[in-house]
């Protein structure tokens, strides 16, 4: 198999230009609300929302729901599906790792009917780390716990030490490792005024760029990366993932909780906590109002303090439609609306209110083969697309040099 600077261009890059970055679905909203099939508004308990990475998981958490579980344990039960998997690299067992070849988690949990929370980051050698949180909860006069001491925790309260890293994730590693040298999470950030943007087709980096892939897909090879994997592979070294599940349910009692795990941003600096363990980013649970929790640019959700803003903007009255889209809003405002750098940013919330409502939202729609998506499950099992702001994916490739569309640098209508 090769893999062309064309394909990742027609795969990745040229899919978001071709449909058009330039503007937001607002109708979307609109149409949501009159979707019966997608209703965001009218409420049906009880019901488990989930990332999309938990749709597999959904029948059996919905069961125990049913018969009186625990809202808590019933998203837990969700979100240890794919921390038990070794292929799902975005959490738990086979994450990808930090920069140095170390796996670190991170995880939060919050239980509506007793108003408790409990979080751990930074996390090694621990799989479940999103029960780690609820042990930080119930055993523990404190809130959350990082690094050695949480994972000395878990081991006191429990929980088996073990390696977490696959050999298919030490080998991306590696892969990254080898050719990313000098192009790491060290120096000025998206966020930073210093920051450029990729340079344009045309110039002499675009060719170095397809020597690039081409010496990743043979170096892939060398390392006995599967060729069915191998173009995956590079994706995540060329855009290092940040991949997540939150998950969210509610009970007939109107009961809520919510949890949040990670494996975090692929390849960051060692002792790096995104979004996914910090109460009111990665997930918030208000038992008066809902639940919500976040996938995407843990750094972004951190600023806007995602979940936390999509409860406050519910219990002002919003949909849980109205109240995420306004959170991504934020996100759009904290970059002026410049999509030179948008267009590197993701971000998806899943947002459940307490009688049963419930949204997905995302920065942006996904490719149009493979939207964003939410998973739910109220008796019935299914995924739905987001409601996005932008059209297409957001770039995987931040320093591939594609040139940022015309109307992408207009003034634009995004935010409030
Ligand atoms: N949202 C996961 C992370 O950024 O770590």
């Amino acid at each position: 198999m090769s893999i062309s600077r064309r394909g990742f261009l027609s795969s990745a890059i040229a899919a978001s230009v071709a449909t058009g970055l330039t503007s937001p679905d607002l109708t979307a909203q609109d149409k949501a609300k009159e979707n019966p099939a997608n209703p965001f508004g009218a409420g049906k308990r009880p019901i488990i929302i989930s990332a999309n990475n938990g749709v597999n998981y959904l029948d059996d958490a919905f069961a125990f729901l049913k018969n009186g579980g625990d809202t808590l344990d019933a998203a837990l039960r969700v979100v240890k599906g794919p921390e038990d998997d070794p292929n799902d690299d975005s959490v738990g067992l086979g994450g990808l790792p930090n920069e140095e070849g170390v796996v670190e988690l991170d995880a939060c949990c919050m239980h509506g009917p007793t108003r408790r929370a409990g979080s751990v980051g930074g996390v090694r050698n621990i799989k479940n780390v999103s029960l780690v949180s609820k042990a930080v909860m119930e055993h523990t006069g404190h809130v959350m716990l990082v690094g050695e001491g949480a994972e000395r925790f878990a081991v006191a309260v429990g929980f088996p030490r073990e390696n977490l890293l696959t050999e298919r994730s030490r080998k991306i590693w590696l892969l990254w490792k080898e050719n990313n040298s000098t192009d790491d999470w060290w120096g000025p950030g998206i966020s930073d005024p210093r920051w450029k943007p990729p340079a344009l087709p045309g110039s002499p980096q675009a060719e170095l760029w397809n020597e690039r892939i081409q010496s990743l897909e043979a170096r892939a090879a060398d390392l006995g990366i599967e060729p069915e994997f191998r173009e995956a592979a590079i994706r995540r070294v060329l855009s290092p993932p940040s991949g997540t599940i939150h998950c969210s349910a509610l009970n007939d009692k109107g009961e809520i909780s919510g949890c949040t795990t990670t494996s975090g941003l692929a390849f960051k600096l060692p002792g790096r906590c995104g979004d996914s363990p910090i109460v009111g980013a990665g997930c918030y649970t208000d038992q008066d109002v809902g639940s919500a929790g976040a996938t995407g640019s843990g750094e972004e959700n951190i600023k806007v303090a995602g979940a936390h803003t999509i409860i406050e903007n519910m219990r002002r009255g919003m949909s849980p439609l109205e109240a995420g889209i306004d959170a991504l809003h934020r996100i759009v405002r904290n970059y002026n609306n410049d999509m030179s750098k948008l267009q590197f940013i993701d971000m998806t919330y899943y947002i459940l209110r307490k009688d049963g409502a419930y949204a997905g939202v995302s920065l942006w729609q996904g490719y149009s083969e493979k939207p964003h998506k939410i998973a739910v499950h109220d008796g019935t099992r299914r995924s739905e697309a987001t409601v996005f702001l932008f059209k297409g994916p957001s770039h995987e490739f931040p320093p591939f040099p594609v040139p940022v569309p015309e109307e992408l640098k207009k003034d634009s209508v995004y935010v409030k």
